[in-house]
């Protein structure tokens, strides 16, 4: 019967006794077998390494010195075939500097020739309880990680309800809004995907591009609703809409990395447009995917004042635009996307 090593979980029941001296081998394997274990013999590192290669075991005591072989060495290439396997050093050479070694290069002991029975045995213990604690620690990352992934799914629950309720308000505040937003969110995520971007970006995109213009819900109705020309100072008043938005959503620590695609949605590739008059690739790069997802809508909607275009037309002026208004490159990811979309679509609209 095994010694009683204190320990309940994964303790060592197969061990490996690797030693050039037979009057080691012998007599130890026969004290290991007597206490219960399963003991495999090696006097070599090539009948070593044959053993891990074709059973399983728990535990490898190795010899240091094994003819023109180092033990560590060995170790090295023992664990390197199973990672499960542990390794206490024994040797005739007591140094501190070896033992230090042994374990910083991944034995859990180490013992000093002669051997005695109780050394073996001690060591089993120590490495039954090295295993316990690493079956404790593999327990608890595994409850932390099912525990995250459970927080994980509930807050972005609550964040797409989040997104949810704001685009419903921004729907209440201006008719027609909301499905605009959805429309230039799918656009987006369409173009996101021509300039193949990372899956994070997407989403960033995708939320960003659905409540870029939240900003709207504090303008006044009246400026809102307003069918004749803007007065200078009302035009203000809706440039001021991607700051809004920022103010709306800054305190939400979620939407914290689609900020920026809000604030600069309106600036134009040549500088000229709103709120800091960027330029260029300084503009975000959301932003100017937002930008021409949201024209490419605005062209296709029909307005008071005129009628809607058809997508070529608005293929048409954005490409038009490209260079002035509009990041060229991401002009050119719309029309790969949107041509890849039709084709996949059998040429049904790119609207969602
Ligand atoms: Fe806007």
């Amino acid at each position: 019967m095994r010694a009683d090593t204190g320990c309940s979980v994964a303790e060592v029941s197969r061990i490996l006794l690797v030693d050039n001296e037979e009057s080691i081998l012998r007599p130890f394997s026969l004290m290991l077998r007597g206490l219960g274990f399963a003991v495999e013999t090696a006097s070599d590192a090539e009948a070593a390494i044959t053993l891990v290669g074709s059973s399983r075991f728990d535990l490898a005591f190795l010899d240091h010195h094994l003819g023109d072989v180092c033990g560590l060495d060995l170790m090295s290439l023992l664990s390197g075939m199973d990672q499960e396997l542990n390794f206490v050093i024994i040797t005739g050479d007591g140094s501190t500097g070896l033992a230090v070694e042994s374990l910083k290069r991944g034995a859990l002991d180490f013992i000093c020739k002669p051997l005695h029975a109780d050394d073996l045995v001690k060591s089993i213990k120590y490495v039954n309880h090295r295993r316990e604690l690493d079956d404790q620690k593999r327990r608890l990352v595994s409850t932390l990680e099912a525990r995250i992934e459970e927080k994980t799914g509930e807050l972005r629950g609550i964040y797409f309800s989040v997104l949810s309720a704001l685009a419903q308000a921004m729907e209440k505040k201006d008719t027609g809004t909301y499905g605009h937003c959805r429309r230039v969110s799918h656009y987006s995520v369409l173009i996101a995907a021509a300039l193949d971007l990372e899956e994070k970006q997407r989403e960033d995109l995708k939320s960003a591009a659905l409540l870029h213009d939240i900003g709207k819900i504090g303008i006044s109705d009246f400026v809102l609703e307003k069918r004749g020309r803007l007065t200078e100072e009302e035009m203000q008043v809706v440039r001021h809409h991607p700051v809004k938005g920022v103010e709306i959503l800054g305190p939400i620590k979620h939407f914290e990395s689609i900020l920026p695609a809000i604030l600069h949605h309106h600036e134009r590739y040549d500088g000229t447009g709103y709120p800091h008059g960027l330029s260029g690739e300084s503009i975000p790069l959301m932003s100017r995917v937002i930008s021409v997802a949201d024209t490419y809508d605005s062209i296709l909607s029909m307005r008071p004042y005129r009628m809607a275009s058809s997508h070529e037309q608005a293929i048409s002026e954005l490409v038009s635009n490209a260079g002035s208004q509009f990041d060229p490159e991401i002009v050119k990811a719309f029309v790969r996307g949107s041509d890849k979309y039709s084709r996949l679509f059998g040429g049904a609209g790119l609207a969602p």
